[in-house]
């Protein structure tokens, strides 16, 4: 698949990431791994830069942008840091955590970025590659995942190209991505209470108060219709329909499984690939087996939602 490709693929070594690195400040658009999902890269600081972002996606221009960094000092030039923040960051970065925060007005990010929010999503990723290409750069990269609106999200350069090739100037291929869903995102308020807006690989202990994320839509991306592998998905599948393409996990055998052994990390690291193959299969439906719903379960069954509406 690889040699058919458009838009060029290079492996993510030192030379990869230089150039990945000049393309991006020239303001161009990279895919590039993180250990949760591979994201489209632009620099946050450029209005033309992120447009692009938005038309090689098909984004809805409401939906912001996160913007990623190096670490903590990085991040308090583009928001306030409130204590409880300052910990939060602190603990789990760099990591699959998303805070959401009051941005500062000396910002100096593309208006687009935050979708003429108050608020900025920053995370600093911990993948090699990414801290890498972060520190090359010196400016913060918008990225959201590398794949077409409301699509699969990828977690292989092949992912990447199946549904941006042509569109974007490089994938920088690190490999298959560890973590598998994307960050878990939360929001810390004025008063230093935390919310989760989207469940993901780090279980925050965060009160919620029974609202659904969905109704308030308060990561915008959270749209009920996400993930969508093109073809009717069933839940809590105990069994395939003759039909149906079967996702299988812990005892329920599928065509794929996500976790023979019911690792909900291995299934985790495994579901969209699962998912892309089943979109890519000649069934025209897709079955899942049932997926426990905790720890990085709740993230899983949250995406799987997404697919299935
Ligand atoms: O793991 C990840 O988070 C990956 C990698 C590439 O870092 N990125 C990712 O981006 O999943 P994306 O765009 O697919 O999802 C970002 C989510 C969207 O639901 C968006 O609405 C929400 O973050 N978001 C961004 N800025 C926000 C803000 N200021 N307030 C609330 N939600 C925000
Ligand atoms: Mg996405």
């Amino acid at each position: 698949m690889s040699g058919k490709n458009v838009t060029e693929v290079r492996l993510a070594d030192a030379a990869g990431i230089a150039e990945a690195a000049r393309i991006l400040e020239s303001g161009g658009l990279v895919a590039v791994p993180t250990e949760t999902v591979y994201g489209l890269a632009a620099r946050a600081d450029s209005a033309e830069a992120v447009a692009k972002i938005y038309a090689a996606k098909g984004r809805p221009d409401f939906n912001p942008l996160i913007v990623h960094v190096t670490g903590l000092a990085q991040a308090e030039r583009y928001a306030e840091f409130s204590p409880e923040a300052r910990a939060l960051a602190a603990a789990h970065w760099p990591g699959p955590l998303t805070l959401v925060l009051p941005r500062r007005p000396d910002a100096g990010l593309a208006e687009a970025v935050t979708a003429g929010l108050p608020t900025v999503a920053l995370r600093a990723p911990a993948h090699p590659v990414m801290q890498a290409l972060l520190a090359t750069c010196g400016f913060p990269l918008a990225a959201p995942s590398a794949n077409r609106s409301g699509f699969i999200s990828p977690t292989t350069a092949d992912h990447v190209c199946a549904s941006l090739d042509g569109r974007i100037d490089m994938v920088l291929d690190g490999g298959p991505t560890s973590a598998g869903v994307e960050s878990t995102i939360v929001a810390v308020r004025a008063d230093g209470s935390v919310e989760e807006l989207r469940p993901g690989p780090l279980a925050i202990g965060v009160q919620t108060d029974g609202d659904s994320i969905e109704a308030r839509l308060e990561a915008p991306g959270q749209l009920a219709s996400h993930y969508a592998p093109g073809k009717p998905v069933r839940l809590n599948a105990t069994g395939a329909e003759p039909d149906e393409f079967l996702i299988g996990f812990g005892p329920v055998a599928g065509d794929v499984t996500l976790s023979e052994s019911g690792d909900l990390a291995e299934a985790a690291a495994r579901l969209y690939a699962a998912l892309h193959e089943a979109a890519r299969a000649s069934q025209p439906r897709i079955a899942v087996a049932s997926v426990p719903d905790d720890g990085v379960g709740r993230a899983i069954n949250d995406r799987l939602r997404r697919a299935a509406a």
